[in-house]
């Protein structure tokens, strides 16, 4: 059956790298299960500049409408005085969905180990899953106010919404090595202590799962001094974004990592977790990786398309494991030419 998807290139680099992710998807349809079909939609910026607004009503209908959304990055200086911004329209794009639910996975492949500047005993082996709740808390929270003189924001959470982004975190844990780490700032914040209880209990369902507290201050430390202590870890939409970009030193670059948006029904949308980089648009060196594995991601998740997304991941190790790396990891290659190393392990491999 025919699948739709709905492709929200993005500003800066998010066109880049999403049309590497479509180059790569071409190269290995032919052994999907599913048909597909792309429709292109304007988002963010361009979504602004197209048609005035960052979320335009059109795109926001295609994306109830599609079977999953691959989006590449939104945001930029020529956006960010606006009173609608590019960030306002990914905000409303995730509550619109209902995506509560951002999994966020960060490993270190042997051939990122010398990029890390963390050293290679203490990340090799990193295989762990940041659970971030995207619907709720601070950056949703009303009332919110800005003057010249005064500003504030509110970090709310309902006991259902922290109840089922811990039921996600549980879930996954039990397919892995059934440890949580719950991360909060139990020790100040009400939010985080309605946050910690509600793990608690969320807990008890899961008996052959172990869940264990930490702040997030500790939790930024440790991630970094020994990331393979964790498994699991689950936390709400602003420790989740913070922890994750500080995750990513890990395996050398921002540009490697991806993720799954994820509602309770209806469709799912994955996306690097970088932004728009102004600072390499243009220039045809940016990591396409994060939106590779974010595909494998949408391939697996949303498609159940085991073999092809096995098959793209194959092939972008084998292609790290001859020594090709674009700019941010240390190597000369563009975004094309990694792009078209990927595509010949593919094809070396289907023909
Ligand atoms: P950023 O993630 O865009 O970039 C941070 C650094 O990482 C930059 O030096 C950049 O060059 C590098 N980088 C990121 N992705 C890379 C890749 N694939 N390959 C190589 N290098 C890469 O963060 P920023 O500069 O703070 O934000 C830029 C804009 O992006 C802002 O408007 C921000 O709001 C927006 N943003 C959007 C998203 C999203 O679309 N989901 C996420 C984060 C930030
Ligand atoms: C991310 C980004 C977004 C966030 C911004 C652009 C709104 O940083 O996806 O991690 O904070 O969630
Ligand atoms: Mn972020």
């Amino acid at each position: 059956m025919d699948k739709k998807i709905v492709v929200l290139s993005g500003d800066g680099i998010g066109p880049e790298i999403m049309d590497s992710g479509l180059k790569v998807f071409n190269a290995i349809k032919s052994i999907c299960h599913h048909s597909y079909s792309f429709e292109k939609k304007p988002f963010g910026g361009a979504g602004i500049d197209e048609l005035g607004a960052p979320l335009p009503q059109t795109t926001l209908t295609a994306c109830q409408a599609a079977d999953a959304i691959l989006l590449g990055a939104i945001g930029g200086p020529k956006w960010e005085k606006m009173a609608d911004t590019p960030e306002q329209g990914l905000l409303a794009l995730r509550k619109s969905l209902n995506l509560y639910a951002n999994i966020r996975p960060v490993s270190v492949s042997s051939a990122l180990l010398e990029f890390s500047p963390i050293k290679p005993a203490i990340v090799e082996g990193t295989n762990l899953i940041i659970v971030r709740e995207l619907s709720s808390g601070i950056y949703f929270g009303e009332p919110r106010e800005l003057t010249e003189t005064m500003a504030y924001d509110t970090a709310r959470y309902n006991k259902s919404e922290i109840a089922r982004i811990l039921h996600t975190a549980f879930k996954i844990a039990q397919g892995r090595s059934k440890k949580v780490t719950s991360v909060d700032k139990a020790n100040v914040l009400a939010s985080s202590k309605l946050w910690r209880t509600t793990a608690e209990e969320v807990a008890k369902e899961y008996p052959d799962c172990q869940l264990e507290h930490q702040y997030v201050d500790s939790a930024a430390m440790k991630l970094i001094q020994n990331p393979t202590a964790f498994d699991v870890i689950v936390t709400e939409n602003l420790f989740g974004d913070i922890l994750s970009d500080e995750a990513s030193v890990l395996p050398g670059s921002l540009g490697v990592l991806p993720s799954a948006s994820h509602s309770e029904s209806g469709p799912s949308l994955y996306e690097p977790i970088h932004g728009s980089a102004p600072d390499i648009a243009g220039k045809g060196i940016a990591n396409p990786i994060s939106m590779i594995l974010s595909l494998t991601m949408m391939l697996r998740q949303s498609f159940e398309e085991e073999p092809a997304a096995k098959l793209i991941e194959d092939s972008c190790e084998a292609v790290l494991a001859k020594g090709i790396f674009t700019h941010d990891l240390g190597g000369e290659s563009s975004t094309n030419e990694f792009t078209e190393a990927i595509i010949r392990e593919i094809t070396r491999t289907t023909y």
